[in-house]
């Protein structure tokens, strides 16, 4: 097979792990000329070369946006935020916002989510018993962080209707490809900053001790976050945190599919599924590859990179690489030791939400598998959505939807 690196191919996007194994080992420093659909980029597919150049913001910034289209944010409109800082701007300001948003906030949304899962559950099951053949993705995976997100804001009741469309339009945009001159989702995107810009200014007027408000009051050396601060948090936080962790979620359980031997170990052992949610992570990155700007020249493996370049950290293959995972590196183990990995980067962008996106997913693989410990899900029927950047589900109908005393209907 011959080397061709096209970001946007159809193919390619349909299974990027061939490409990804002749990138980190015949052109592991690769240079995309620019074409009428992608600009001029580089692409870094080995894993401790990621890991080096995402941990130096210094040489490789993230302030000029991370896809590589031009001003993808400014076209939306949308306030600057952490994710496209750089230290020790970034630094400070991910200080104040971790004030607002502790571990301690995202362990009181336990018990809620875990309600949640077992109520949607109990209704998915209903509905296959009866025949109707259910979509995991749409009816189970993605609307669990929607959930998370809505609690998480304190979202009123009355609002959640228009909640859910919001999250799935600003999420629709990065799935495909950030395309966004192609697609509707502005609309969608200006009511969400007309809706959190007003529940900023409420939370100013009327103090309360949910995450908006405990932004509104953090405090670090006598310094706060701006409305525009907290405007960009929760942006980062509804388009990078909702679609990820669905996609989490569904891969595992078509990965699952695939290897009833290893379904098998952590239904027998519940235990080993936060040890396997990273192996999921791992082996389908929800977030394949996002881009740095160099700031000099910077030589890797003798290819020089120039200054003011876009750079793809490929996290998809440096999670795959048998540099650093071994010759099984491709293979699902549910019980392979992770020391490391880039599915949520590393440095001073490691995702912040890492906690949360877990806890969802451990619940969820707690819930599923101890009610339906043969799920299973028809790949082949599924859709995934085409975007170099984030890998995942549109949808994926379930297969065998069982109970622990025998299949049922899918
Ligand atoms: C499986 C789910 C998730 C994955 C795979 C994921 C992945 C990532 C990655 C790769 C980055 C680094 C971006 C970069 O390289 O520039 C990141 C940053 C971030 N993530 Fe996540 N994420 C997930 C869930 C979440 C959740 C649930 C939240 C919030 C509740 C969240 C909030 C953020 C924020 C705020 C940043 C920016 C941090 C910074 O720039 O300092 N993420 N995430």
């Amino acid at each position: 097979m011959t080397l061709s690196y096209d970001p946007l191919d159809e193919a390619f996007l349909a299974n990027p792990y061939p490409t990804y194994a002749l990138l980190r080992d015949q052109d592991p420093v690769h240079h995309h000329a620019a074409t009428d659909e992608v600009p001029e980029l580089w692409a870094l597919s080995r894993f401790a070369d990621i890991w080096e150049s995402v941990r130096t913001p210094g040489d490789f910034s993230s302030a000029q946006g991370l896809t590589f289209y031009p001003d993808e944010i400014g076209q939306l409109g949308l306030p600057p935020n952490l994710v496209m800082l750089d230290p020790p701007v970034q630094t400070r300001l991910r200080a104040l916002i971790g004030r607002g948003f502790t571990p301690k906030r995202v362990e009181q949304l336990e018990g809620t989510i875990r309600e949640f899962v077992r109520r949607q559950l109990l209704s998915i099951g209903e509905r296959a018993g009866e025949g109707e053949r259910v979509d995991l993705h749409q009816e189970f995976s993605s609307t669990i962080p929607t959930f998370m997100l809505a609690e998480l804001f304190g979202v009123a009741e009355e609002d959640r209707l228009r909640f859910g469309p919001w999250v799935h339009a600003l999420t629709a945009i990065q799935n495909d490809g950030f395309r966004i001159g192609q697609l509707d989702g502005k609309g969608a995107v200006a009511e969400l900053l007309t809706y959190f810009t007003e529940q900023i200014a409420s939370r100013r007027q009327s103090p309360s001790d949910d995450l908006l408000g405990s932004l509104v009051a953090a405090e670090l050396d006598g310094e706060r976050l701006s409305d525009w601060d907290i405007l960009g948090f929760c942006f980062v936080v509804v388009a990078g945190g909702s679609d990820t962790t669905a996609s989490l979620i569904s891969h595992g359980i078509a990965l699952l599919s695939e290897r009833p031997d290893q379904r098998e170990l952590l239904v027998k052992d519940p235990t080993l599924i936060s040890n396997a949610l990273i192996e999921f992570l791992r082996l389908e990155s929800s977030v394949q590859g996002l881009c740095r700007t160099t700031t000099r020249d910077v030589t890797l493996h003798d290819t020089t990179i120039p200054a003011g370049q876009k750079v793809m950290m490929l996290y998809g293959s440096a999670n795959r690489d048998p540099r650093e995972f071994g010759d099984s590196a491709d293979v699902l183990d549910v019980r392979r030791t992770i020391p490391r990995h880039l599915a949520f980067s590393s440095g001073p962008h490691f995702c912040i939400g890492s906690h949360l996106a877990r806890l969802q997913a451990k619940i969820a693989f707690e819930e599923l598998l101890a009610l339906h410990p043969h799920v299973s899900v028809d790949t082949a029927a599924g859709e995934r959505h085409r975007s170099p950047f984030v890998r995942g589900w549109v949808s994926l109908p379930a297969g065998n939807f069982s109970t622990p005393d025998g299949p049922a209907a899918g």
